[in-house]
């Protein structure tokens, strides 16, 4: 039987990055381990284009927190992947179409800002209200020369800074599940904040302008709650990376489209 067959060194892990390593800057060795123990690999945990056994050598550093909350390279570049080919093919609305905004509202790492301003070749806002995250990011986005315009700010102020310019504006949303994430699966109304308060919070800084959500969860929902947030929004697709962990651990991505 493989060493972490049962995952019990992932969910120990797990604990150890979203408790007393928090607000630690991760070792080399912890980073690899880290990988190892979520990814399956150490190269699985790279962010920005750097996998784990070559952060240290490139300057890049992780927060405990960070290297837990994340959306690693693998998973990001085929939702932007994604995203690019749905917006090839439609034609959007609004005050200023050749520009619309990408806007990564709960940052952390900055990872998934960063692949979508390469890959649709745009400027991206991204807000981090911690300062000891946002500190972080700023050096990691420095080291690889990252192009997103980080702002060490509450998203809903973010918000107010950034009106609507075309219904291809796009908004990550990926805030921090603490007590969200239970045994019966996440419960997105309980995510802080609430996703259903962020998706309003969206809404009223659009005026009634349509744009693309791109949310992360895990692949179990409790009380139907994903469904329960977008109800004024049409699911576009949702992409199901392979599963590595048990059922209730492993992430899924969505699109959708916000409606006023
Ligand atoms: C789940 S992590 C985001 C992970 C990120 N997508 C990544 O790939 O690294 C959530 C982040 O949002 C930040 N955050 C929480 N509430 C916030 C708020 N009101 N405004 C801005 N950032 C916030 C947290 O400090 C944390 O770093």
């Amino acid at each position: 039987m493989p060493a972490d067959a049962d995952h019990s060194g992932y969910f120990a892990l797990r604990d150890q990055l979203l408790g007393p390593l928090r607000t630690t800057v991760l070792t080399s060795d912890q980073l690899c381990e880290a990988g190892r123990l979520i990814y399956g690999d150490p190269y699985g945990l790279s962010l920005l284009g750097v996998p784990a056994p070559e952060m240290t050598a490139n300057g890049i550093t992780l927060l405990g927190r960070t290297a837990i909350e994340c959306s690693v390279d693998s998973c990001v570049i085929p939702v932007v992947d994604t995203l690019a080919a749905l917006q090839a093919v439609t034609a959007p609305e609004g005050p200023d179409t050749a520009n619309p905004l990408i806007v990564d509202l709960f940052c952390g790492s900055g990872n998934f800002g960063h692949h979508l301003g390469q890959r649709l070749s745009r400027p991206v806002h991204a807000s981090e209200f911690d300062s000891t995250v946002y500190n972080i990011t700023r050096k990691n986005l420095d080291r690889v020369k990252s192009e997103v315009q980080l702002h060490l700010l509450d998203y809903r102020d973010l918000l107010d800074r950034l009106p609507a310019r075309s219904t291809h504006d796009t908004y990550v949303v990926e805030p921090p599940w603490g007590p969200a994430f239970t045994a019966h699966g996440l419960d997105l109304t309980r995510t802080s904040p609430p996703v259903p308060e962020i998706l309003d919070d969206i809404r009223r800084s659009r005026n009634g302008l349509l744009c693309h959500i791109v949310i992360k969860t895990s692949d179990q929902i409790a009380h139907n709650s994903l469904a329960r947030s977008f109800t004024r929004a049409r699911h576009l697709t949702t992409i199901t990376p392979d599963p590595l962990l048990p059922y209730g651990t492993n992430m899924n991505f969505h699109l959708y489209e916000l409606n006023s």
